[in-house]
């Protein structure tokens, strides 16, 4: 009974389909879950807060300035206060709302305020589903870890249109809720995890400093899968512009020996991978001011000294964690440089990639990669590096599987 006792916060927003929301309050609470309904206005054209509420057993929430809810209960323990929100059915414009963080009725404020796992449920037909706005916005959603049910294909109750849009049905998302609220889907729940990612700025003077050009992309990803399955998840992270992953704890760097200094910080941990792409070498000694040029005088020369070794220096630490996965980014040779990176730096895999200009892989949004492990390699197909993501976390879950 992984629904007994749960607490589900159902956002039922404006499309015929949420006379299905009735029906799945039912099922829901058949299986020992509460439900707290927040219904838009949209909602209320089509079913009454007075259904709703009567299948629910409970208030139903539908106004951000409600002077007695917001003395009650407020929109921040709403959003909190429950371990799901469950969107159904939830319209384009819900969708939109949510993709670009706007918060002007309470669904959307709930939606913006909430720290607790988001399931979605889309309906709607189906050209507004397939449109460019509405696959850009459903993109955005599942890269920031907010999961979907649907739409499932089939004729629309009003147009009689065919296609994919039509809200999956209530049984269909109560299986999904299951999966998200159950704890064997969270295979890493008490497993400490390290990540490091993106690039390392070097400091020449403290206006010019040496980068490369790593996104922080696939790091990003690989520390938000280990924290969806459950791991206590470490980001240590150099300067980067794309957002934190959702539930990880991200702890912010410049420079390598930083980036070392807060790797070994958070030791102990069960996992470490080391995605960052760690400058090799640092300006022996980095001016204090601004490097001046000075007509006539030759450019100044830089002296270079090597950076701290992260990956090898966890690989054989006294606290070594259980599994150690580090990169390997490569123009060339790329699976006998990863074995031998594999050998000298202490890890259980390697995550081989040719980062030639060619394939665009650093900075850009897919990879292909070979996973160089203790007992053979592995190519995986080109994909996003959201799916490398993934699939690697699986693969690390299942070494720690019984
Ligand atoms: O030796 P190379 O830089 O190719 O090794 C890449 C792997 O080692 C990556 O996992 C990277 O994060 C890690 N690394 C590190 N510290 C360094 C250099 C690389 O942790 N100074």
């Amino acid at each position: 009974m992984i629904l007994q006792g749960k607490r589900i916060l159902l956002i039922i927003s404006g499309g015929i389909a949420a006379y299905k929301s009735l029906d799945l309050i039912r099922r829901l609470r058949e299986r020992g879950a509460s439900v707290r309904p927040v219904m838009t206005a949209g909602a209320q054209a089509f079913v009454t807060p007075l259904a709703v509420g009567a299948l629910a057993a409970d208030k139903v929430f539908t106004d951000l300035f409600s002077r007695e809810d917001e003395q009650d209960v407020g929109h921040i323990r709403l959003a909190r206060d429950c371990d799901l929100v469950l969107i159904a059915p939830a319209t384009a414009d819900l969708m939109a709302k949510m993709a670009n963080g706007l918060a002007d009725d309470l669904a959307s404020t709930i939606l913006l305020a909430t720290d607790r796992p988001v399931l979605v449920a889309p309906a709607m037909n189906p050209k507004m589903w397939w449109h460019p706005a509405t696959c850009r916005n459903h993109a955005t959603l599942v890269a920031d870890g907010i999961r979907f049910v649907g739409p499932a294909s089939g004729e629309m109750a009003e147009s009689g249109e065919k296609g994919e849009g039509r809200m999956a049905e209530p049984l269909d998302i109560v299986a999904a809720v299951e999966d998200v609220l159950d704890p064997s889907s969270k295979p890493l729940l008490g497993r400490k995890a390290i990540v490091t990612s993106g690039p390392t700025h070097e400091p020449i003077d403290p206006v010019r400093y040496i980068a490369n050009r790593s996104s922080g992309k696939q790091g990003h990803a690989i520390a938000g899968e280990l924290a969806r399955l459950g791991a206590d998840v470490t980001l240590v992270s150099g300067p980067v512009t794309i957002p934190d992953p959702k539930g990880v704890r991200v702890v912010r760097v410049e420079r390598a020996e930083e980036m070392r200094d807060a790797v070994l910080a958070a030791l102990p941990a069960d996992i470490a991978v080391m995605v960052a792409a760690v400058a090799d070498w640092r300006v022996a000694s980095a001016a204090g001011n601004k490097i001046k040029k000075q007509p006539g005088e030759a450019p100044p020369p830089l002296q270079l000294t090597e950076n701290p070794d992260i990956l090898k220096t966890v690989g054989h630490h006294a606290q070594r964690p259980a599994l150690v996965v580090g990169f390997a980014a490569e123009t060339q040779d790329v699976a006998e440089n990863g074995r031998a990176k594999l050998e000298r730096k202490g890890a259980d895999y390697i995550v081989a990639n040719d980062v030639s200009p060619q394939t665009g892989i650093m900075g850009g949004d897919r990879n292909t990669v070979k996973i160089i492990g203790k007992s053979g390699d592995e190519d995986w197909p080109d994909m996003d590096k959201q799916a490398v993501a993934e699939k690697l976390a699986l693969l690390i879950s299942s070494h720690f599987a019984g």
